[in-house]
């Protein structure tokens, strides 16, 4: 048996971790629930994971209230029916999210400024509930989709027959469990930053049945709407299944520990440059291991020059340390719902990249700019920054203008009057605002 311990370094200094603590840091990693926190700031993290928890419950218990409005004032029966379902979803849903983020009840409100002395904060586009579909796949009605994504990697690494396995962006955590049962590793670590899929992951892993409710995106009988699900797996994870809280960018585990790291859906949603994630992840590797990447390669990263393409992506693992390289590509089933008339088809690649030396690696993952974090250093005025500050400065203006007497001409009349803008640019420019304003209030609804 591998004790995960021995595998882990500190997120903050690299230090080797003696059981969750890292003595130069003076940080003990708190493990709730058998779920090490492995952040470079736990504190902060559980924190900031609160507060998401929060928000999550604002935005249930809104939706529940808009939903028993709409109850209230309907007279159909049918509607009625409907709504009714929507209600009770939501209500449970916040209870759901209750029972399972328990271990973050007494972390309240954020703590900023550490996050910002340490340069680490989970990514503000990953909410709590950002992949809460994946775990209606991975453990109640997924088999074909997880069935297919089980036989894209193994097929690959059963040869090997890796000892050590680390799943980056793990998930709800269903290929990584489906990997340790089905192959004969040692130890296998699902590593993901949010709560709530580990939270979910680690009690159905263990042989827990958790309930969660599903609002598929086009349900198919009005009963659809709100859907209780029982989520459970075929049976408790083998020893040596390991689900851990970290960021894959600062990957607490000390160099060369794994002989096969997997990035399921995952390389095209991070927030990192394919540059710098690659060799992170080459020194995750032992020299001879496998990384093997699934899933779709719909690069989201703000910079367009890194937004790979397969062949470029190739080109870069080359660059990074890999070689005997293989990719497939294969068109799979994604979020196929049986309650929802929506899903998806995705041409999904599959590549399989051996470690052949070191490489070179990127300074530690910063979250945040250097003139966000000290505050001694001048704010640049870039080209985004100078282009907002005029529509911001135009909008509160528009807004200044708004007195419940006033027409949209009559305010266009006083932006020309005023030189910022001709006649016709500056009506279509507020009602552009105005739209915007008036489905952000709920379409007028009062919301
Ligand atoms: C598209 S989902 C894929 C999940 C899973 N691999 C699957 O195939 O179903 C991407 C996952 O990456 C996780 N993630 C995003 N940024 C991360 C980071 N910096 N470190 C660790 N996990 C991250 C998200 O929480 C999410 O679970």
């Amino acid at each position: 048996m591998i004790d995960l311990t021995s595998l882990l370094a500190c997120p903050r200094c690299d230090s080797p971790l003696t059981g969750f603590r890292c003595t130069p840091c003076r940080v003990d990693f708190p493990v709730r629930e058998r779920v090490p926190w492995l952040f470079a700031e736990p504190d902060s993290a559980m924190s900031e994971w609160h507060n998401r928890w929060q928000l999550a419950l604002a935005i249930l218990e809104r939706d529940r209230k808009r939903a028993a409005v709409a109850q209230k004032d309907s007279s159909d029966t049918q509607a009625l029916a409907r709504l009714e379902q929507l209600v009770l979803g939501y209500a449970e849903q916040k209870k759901c999210l209750g029972r399972l983020l328990e271990p973050l009840a007494h972390h309240a409100g954020a703590d900023l400024e550490t996050h910002l002395a340490l340069k680490t904060r989970p990514p503000t586009q990953q909410g709590l509930l950002t992949y809460a579909a994946n775990m209606f796949r991975d453990w109640c009605w997924g088999e074909e989709e997880n069935r297919l994504a089980l036989e894209a990697v193994s097929s690959l690494l059963k040869k090997n027959g890796p000892e050590k396995i680390l799943v980056l962006g793990a998930g709800a955590g269903r290929l990584a469990y489906d990997l340790h049962q089905s192959l004969d590793s040692a130890i296998t670590v699902a590593l993901d930053i949010n709560p709530l899929l580990a939270y979910a992951a680690n009690r159905i892993i263990n042989g827990e049945t958790v309930t969660m409710w599903e609002f598929p995106l086009a349900p198919r009988r009005a009963e659809d709407v709100a859907i209780e699900r029982a989520l459970s797996a075929p049976g408790p994870a083998r020893e040596g299944f390991h689900y851990v809280l970290a960021d894959a960018l600062r990957a607490p585990f000390k160099t060369a520990q794994f002989d096969a790291v997997v990035t399921p859906w995952f390389v095209d949603i991070v927030e990192e440059a394919p540059a710098k994630l690659l060799p992170r992840i080459n020194r995750l590797l032992e020299t001879g291991g496998i990384w093997i990447n699934h899933g779709s390669l719909a690069f989201g990263q703000a910079n367009p020059a890194d937004r790979l393409s397969l062949e470029e992506l190739i080109s870069l693992s080359t660059t990074c340390g890999f070689g005997e390289i293989e990719s497939s590509e294969t068109t799979v089933p994604y979020m196929n719902c049986p309650n929802s008339r929506h899903s998806r088809l995705e041409a999904v690649v599959t590549i399989k990249a051996v470690k052949q030396t070191d490489t070179p690696q990127p300074e530690r993952h910063q979250a945040l700019p250097d003139w966000i974090i000290d505050g001694r250093r001048p704010v640049p005025l870039t080209r985004s920054f100078q282009s907002q500050a005029t529509v911001t400065r135009i909008h509160a203006f528009i807004m200044s203008l708004i007195d419940g007497k006033r027409t949209l001409t009559d305010m266009a009349d006083v932006l020309e009057q005023q030189k910022l803008m001709q006649k016709q640019e500056a009506t279509s420019a507020i009602r552009g605002f105005l739209i915007k304003m008036f489905e952000e209030e709920g379409g007028g609804r009062g919301y």
